[in-house]
């Protein structure tokens, strides 16, 4: 049964997994508690109402789980509503929430491969080699359903892997083009967003953590990098601190947050290859999120500009 919320019809009964986007306890007009909720998931939203054990259920699930749904599609004032029967907490790993959420078009596996792939053709340097090797496998869970980014690009499960994976494609452009240190743009490349993952608490809630409100993803790459690098025997200083401008300097210049301007070309690569792989994502957000006929979509503050949206069939 398709229990995606956009197909979801009148009268029909479901069992689902869903988001909890909004839960509210209300009063009924006869006093009575119930919970009014919205429900998410990657095609859509709808209310839903839980009229029964409301006391025993209000504090079993909040806002931001994901939970398992039986109920009734109602209509109310000519909009779809799930009149709740059951409603519980999902178990831990009991679904891929990159089933429920809006997530990236390849699965995580597939990235993951082409991730290894291009270490393994390009990384040749021992150090680099033991440095991504200890990063990756620390945070492999993470990165493989984390999201680019709370709001602004690449905001949904796997985006950060998604992201990571075309930056360092065009890192690999670029290093050819311009003949620069290829394993060193790759590295950076890889490395230069990783901070994202101890930005936020979890890929669902992207609540930000303490460290994200105080630091911020490039202290926090930068910590993760030192800290890494510490534990391989050797590590050469220049190369750890060729990698940390690459990290500090990623985005750009110091309005967007860069703490140094790109000083080398390899820096400079990054910069660009993280900036219009980013871009081109809200680009084509603001394009898909456009409704209606006008030819150019509303003024959006991210990027400063109204898009044209004239070829959007
Ligand atoms: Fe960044
Ligand atoms: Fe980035």
């Amino acid at each position: 049964m398709n229990n995606q919320i956009k197909d979801l019809e009148k009268n029909s009964s479901i069992k689902a997994y869903y988001l909890i986007k909004t839960k509210k306890l209300r009063l009924t007009k006869t006093n009575k508690d119930f919970l009014d909720i919205v429900f998410e998931d990657k095609t859509g939203e709808i209310g839903g109402k839980v009229w029964d054990n409301v006391e025993k259920l209000k504090d079993t699930f909040e806002e931001g789980d994901i939970v398992y749904v039986e109920g009734i599609v109602e209509s109310f004032n000519d909009k779809n509503q799930i009149k709740v029967q059951k409603i519980r907490k999902i178990y831990e790993d009991e679904v891929d929430v990159s089933k429920i959420l809006p997530s990236a078009e390849e699965s995580s596996e597939e990235m993951w491969n082409k991730f290894k792939n291009i270490i393994k053709k390009n990384i040749k340097n021992p150090f680099l080699l033991k440095l991504l090797e200890k990063v990756l496998n620390k945070y492999e869970n993470k990165f493989k359903t984390w999201p680019g980014a709370r709001k602004v690009h690449h905001n949904y499960i796997g985006g950060l892997l998604e992201h990571t994976l075309a930056v360092v494609d065009i890192c690999d452009f670029l290093s050819t083009k311009y003949k620069l240190d290829k394993e060193l743009t790759i590295a950076g490349g890889i490395l230069h967003d990783i901070g994202k993952i101890e930005e936020i608490k979890s890929e669902i809630k992207k609540e930000e953590s303490e460290k994200g409100v105080l630091l911020g993803h490039i202290i926090i790459g930068v910590q993760i990098l030192k800290e890494e690098s510490e534990k391989i025997i050797g590590f050469p200083e220049s190369l750890l601190t060729k990698l940390t401008h690459l990290i500090i300097s990623h985005h750009g210049n110091y309005d967007f947050g860069a703490y140094q301007l790109p000083m080398t070309k390899e820096a400079l690569a990054l910069h660009f290859a993280d900036f219009i792989d980013s871009q081109m994502n809200i680009f084509e957000n603001i394009l898909k999120n456009h409704s209606g006929d006008s030819i150019a979509t509303d003024y959006d503050y991210r990027i400063g500009r109204k898009l044209f949206a004239g070829d959007k069939e």
